[in-house]
């Protein structure tokens, strides 16, 4: 099996390989280090890593040529300047396009994409069913969900995975690494009053590994807890984690204009096809995650929201 991963230098691509990277015998990564490094990468001898965007559909048509992938997973994606509409449709739109059209062409077995909740806009039910109206309304999310779109009616067996925050190795976004960073700076903490999923990098990666199968299902299934918990609940563990038990926010504001109340995804349907559900708890999925931290430290934060927290 031969596995093509776009945008593999991120946060889940490079947590993908280091966690399934021996079940192929040549990978490559496609990715244009937007908000990837080069460094997350795990050195393996399968691993190449061509430094290029999937929006030029010359160089995607080269490696699919030169890999001939049996497998694609399809993560690179472009968020981190919500007013840089251009740039989103070009990663999220013409990339996808450009990955699925090669796909086509080579008879790629299985293709997965990755999805955000921010599809689902603002939701009408919580927890979301997969079958919510999709109402996107910030550039990611418009751009995300009409490269779906392209993936999903194209001719290539392929799976999209609607995703809680996945949380683990090298995360960079998100309340988790912002709090981190700030309380260990001295510095003080805004805190909304949204809920959000979170679910451990290692259930991510059971699922993904269920939706890579060549003969499973395919379609459209979120990845979740199922469970949601508010910000306020971070920064407590985060705060207790580093020793400040005191420590307060600073604020407590609701939902930015570009923001959404509540995120919980329903992942109802995907346990009933896949018989896959969520195994570690929120609090083992945090406290997790903040001793990475501890060990390896954070650089930088990004998100994809206007108003930062
Ligand atoms: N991590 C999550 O919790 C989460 C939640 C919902 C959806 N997703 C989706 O999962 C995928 C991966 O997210 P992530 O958290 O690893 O983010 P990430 O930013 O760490 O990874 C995205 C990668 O894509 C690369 N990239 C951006 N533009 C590119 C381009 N034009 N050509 C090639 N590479 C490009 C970036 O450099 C980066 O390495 C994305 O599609 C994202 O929308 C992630």
């Amino acid at each position: 099996m031969r596995l093509l991963i776009t945008g593999g230098a991120g946060s889940l691509g490079s947590n993908i390989i280091e966690n399934i990277g021996d079940e192929y015998e040549a990978i490559v990564v496609l990715d244009n280090f937007a908000t990837g490094k080069r460094e997350s990468l795990p050195p393996r001898n399968n691993v190449e890593i061509v430094e290029g965007s999937v929006v030029d559909a010359d160089l995607v048509n080269k490696v699919f040529s030169s890999l001939q992938p049996t497998h694609v997973i399809h993560s690179a994606a472009s968020y981190k300047d919500p007013n840089n509409w251009v740039e989103d449709s070009q990663t999220n739109v013409i990339g996808s396009i450009n990955v699925v059209r090669a796909a086509e062409a080579h008879a790629v077995t299985r293709l997965v994409n990755f999805q955000t909740a921010l599809c689902y806009g603002r939701p009408t039910q919580v927890p979301i069913p997969v079958t919510h109206a999709l109402q996107p309304f910030t550039s990611y999310g418009i751009s995300k969900t009409a490269g779906e779109a392209f993936v999903l009616n194209s001719q290539v067996p392929s799976v999209s995975l609607r995703l809680a925050n996945v949380t683990g190795p090298r995360l960079a976004i998100g309340p988790i690494p912002a709090f981190y960073k700030r309380l260990k700076a001295g510095e003080g903490c805004s805190v909304s009053t949204t809920v959000r999923d979170f679910i451990d990098m290692t259930d991510f990666i059971s699922m993904l590994k269920l939706a890579l199968k060549s003969d499973a299902p395919i379609g459209i299934f979120n990845v979740s807890t199922g469970e949601g918990h508010t910000i306020s609940e971070i920064f407590r563990l985060v705060a207790d984690h580093l020793g400040m038990p005191d420590a307060q926010p600073v604020a407590i504001n609701p939902p930015g204009a570009d923001d959404v109340a509540e995120v919980v995804l329903d992942p109802t349907a995907t346990t009933q096809v896949f018989g896959w559900s969520a195994m570690v708890s929120f609090e083992e999925t945090i406290n997790k995650m903040l001793h990475w931290y501890d060990a390896y430290g954070i650089t930088d934060v990004f998100s994809h929201l206007q108003e930062k927290k």
